[in-house]
């Protein structure tokens, strides 16, 4: 019989990124997560480097920069855009509070990066940017009662229903989006 235990966090989530250095740039000079551990391999046509940054409680996001080591010559790091999706589908998001929040947005205006958008969930505030590799990074404070409801969330598994009642408190900044629609018309339509 299989022994049940409770899983603990996460250690680290990776992401492939294109640059080491204006990734570490943007995490450990604007975002303060220290760049705490990585490596580099040789491979046979090239290399990777694995760049590792704590979030705060020790657990990582870390980053691949590959070349010569499997990849194809046009692939993405925007895990959204890059796979046919609205930005704001896949996404990282590091907990908050209101000074930690608007400390990132201070931080992040000196190098004029704006956010993408900035939304009241009803249970929490986020505030949304987009990183060098196209990755959609998200500040999240808890505001309200999350709403842990097992029941619930698996009934909802097979329904359509509106439940979501989101509300943007910030104009999207045009010139924030860099080029990204937060949501796209399907092509074909
Ligand atoms: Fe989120």
């Amino acid at each position: 019989m299989t022994k049940k235990t409770r899983n603990r966090g996460f250690h680290h989530v990776v992401y492939a990124c294109r640059n080491s250095e204006e990734t570490r740039h943007f995490y450990e000079d604007l975002l303060g997560m220290p760049l705490v551990h990585t490596e580099v391999k040789n491979a046979p046509d090239g290399f990777f480097r694995h760049l590792f940054f704590d979030t705060g409680d020790g657990s990582c996001v870390a980053f691949f920069e590959v070349s010569g080591v499997g990849e194809n010559p046009d692939w993405s790091s925007e895990v959204s855009t890059g796979n046919g999706l609205p930005v704001w589908v896949n996404h990282l998001a590091f907990a908050s509070d209101e000074e930690r929040t608007e400390t990132v947005r201070e931080q992040l205006a000196a190098e004029k990066i704006v956010p993408l958008m900035e939304v009241d969930h009803g249970w929490c505030h986020s505030l949304y940017y987009m990183d060098p590799n196209g990755i959609m990074v998200e500040f999240c404070r808890d505001t309200g009662e999350f709403g842990v409801d097992p029941e619930t969330a698996l009934a909802r598994l097979d329904s359509t229903d509106d439940t979501d009642y989101s509300t943007f408190i910030q104009p999207l900044d045009i010139e924030g989006l860099r080029g990204f629609n937060l949501f796209p018309e399907p092509k074909g339509t």
